[in-house]
């Protein structure tokens, strides 16, 4: 049987962890978490597809692309979590599982951080936790994927 796909998708400048504030996002690069995201999919059975973008347009073409390749889909929007309605409008019309994802707590942050436009079109969201994040999402789109196919 060959292993389900998950999309994980970054958004802008989610290239530079390690180096970008590592006192809010932490010292992991973006290679580092794609390896552990890799293994962590590995051990639960799961193949996962890892990229970035620093544009917006790219990463709706990726989420419609997720939603006729994958089984489920983790995002961190970045940035494009406040202001993006054109993701909002990708997630919603995908029906595969969604998961979004943020290193830190965007509720402990600036105002204008508070709030996420895409997050509605979210089964769930995860935040706060950093880098370990990404593996607590992988659980939990397991665990959603489970429910679906029960
Ligand atoms: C972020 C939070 C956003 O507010 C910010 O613009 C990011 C990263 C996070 O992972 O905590 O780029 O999504």
């Amino acid at each position: 049987m060959t292993a389900k796909t998950i999309f994980i998708l970054n958004g802008p400048n989610l290239n530079l962890l390690g180096a970008r504030e590592p006192e809010i996002y932490g010292r992991d690069t973006l290679a580092d978490i794609e390896a552990a995201c890799a293994a962590a999919a590995k051990a639960s059975g799961f193949e996962i597809d890892f990229r970035q973008s620093n544009t917006e347009g790219t990463l709706v073409d990726w989420v419609q692309e997720a939603d006729t390749k994958a089984a489920g889909l983790i995002i961190n929007p970045g940035a494009y979590t406040h202001t993006s309605i054109a993701l909002l409008d990708a997630l919603t019309a995908a029906t595969i599982a969604k998961i979004e994802l943020h290193l830190s707590n965007i509720h402990a942050r600036e105002e204008f951080r508070k709030h996420s436009v895409t997050a509605s079109a979210a089964d769930g969201v995860i935040m706060g936790f950093g880098a370990a994040g990404y593996i607590l999402a992988l659980d939990a789109l397991k665990s959603l994927l489970e429910k679906r196919s029960a």
